[in-house]
């Protein structure tokens, strides 16, 4: 494997349901994620974008085949070593941001690091000045617009400093003013190095990144 390749997935599977009602919701025969890609996952609704990330992400475990993460299988770890390698490894960014509601913006962003007992006070400041959010780090989500929620989701899952961003959706509850706002965002992230993989069907966002993955019915149909 080529040293650049960051994430390789060979005959990735997820089946939910058992026996006569099981239904492959995703059956990915190959995909090939390298470092500094910025990658739009598209394709209707119900197509399997959230399944892919989410077993990319180790939110959930795949039925068969495998991911190569760095050149290490991911699928078949136990849970000890996936959380650990969910923190240091990759950054989540959701549709409906899912802050905790009773933090500041602030703290939103450290939460991250909480299990961590560092002091990351200095970077998760300097994470909200780059998220445009300079000022308003005491304020709780409720009083945040919903494309600056989505700026402190960015920012926490900047952190940890993660090889690989997923975010899904990021653009969904947003006009369309403000969601080109976050795309640049994104945008910006990946200029500077980052590896991001965005699953969204709005065109406006796809439009911008550097490949676009198109799926149908759990498969990749185009690349
Ligand atoms: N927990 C679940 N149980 C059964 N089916 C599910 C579950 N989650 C998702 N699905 C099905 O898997 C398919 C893919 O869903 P999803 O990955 O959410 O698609 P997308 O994100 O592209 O809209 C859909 O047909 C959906 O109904
Ligand atoms: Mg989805």
């Amino acid at each position: 494997m080529e040293p650049d390749v960051l994430i390789f997935v060979k005959n990735l599977t997820r089946v939910y349901g058992k026996n006569k009602l099981a239904v492959k919701v995703l059956d990915v025969t190959s995909l090939e994620i390298r470092r500094g890609e910025f990658i739009a996952l598209t394709g209707p609704s119900g197509c399997g974008k959230t399944t892919l990330l989410n077993l990319l992400g180790t939110l959930d475990r795949p039925s068969g085949g495998d991911i190569i993460f760095e050149g290490k299988k991911i699928s078949g770890q136990g849970e000890v070593s996936l959380c650990r390698f969910r923190r240091e490894k990759i950054g989540f960014i959701f549709q409906a941001y899912h802050l905790i509601p009773t933090l500041s913006a602030l703290r939103n962003v450290l939460a991250p690091a909480f299990p961590l007992g560092n002091d990351y006070r200095p970077r998760a400041l300097e994470l909200l000045g780059l998220v445009g959010l300079a000022g308003k780090e005491g304020r709780r989500p409720d009083d945040l617009s919903g494309g600056e929620q989505q700026r402190v989701a960015i920012a926490r899952a900047l952190l940890l400093d993660p090889d690989l961003i997923l975010a899904d959706e990021p653009t969904g509850n947003l006009d369309s003013a403000t969601g080109a706002e976050i795309a640049e965002l994104l945008k910006n992230l990946n200029h500077h190095g980052r590896t991001v993989l965005v699953a969204t069907h709005n065109p406006q966002t796809a439009e911008i990144c550097g490949r676009v993955i198109r799926m149908a019915d759990g498969r990749i149909a185009a690349r």
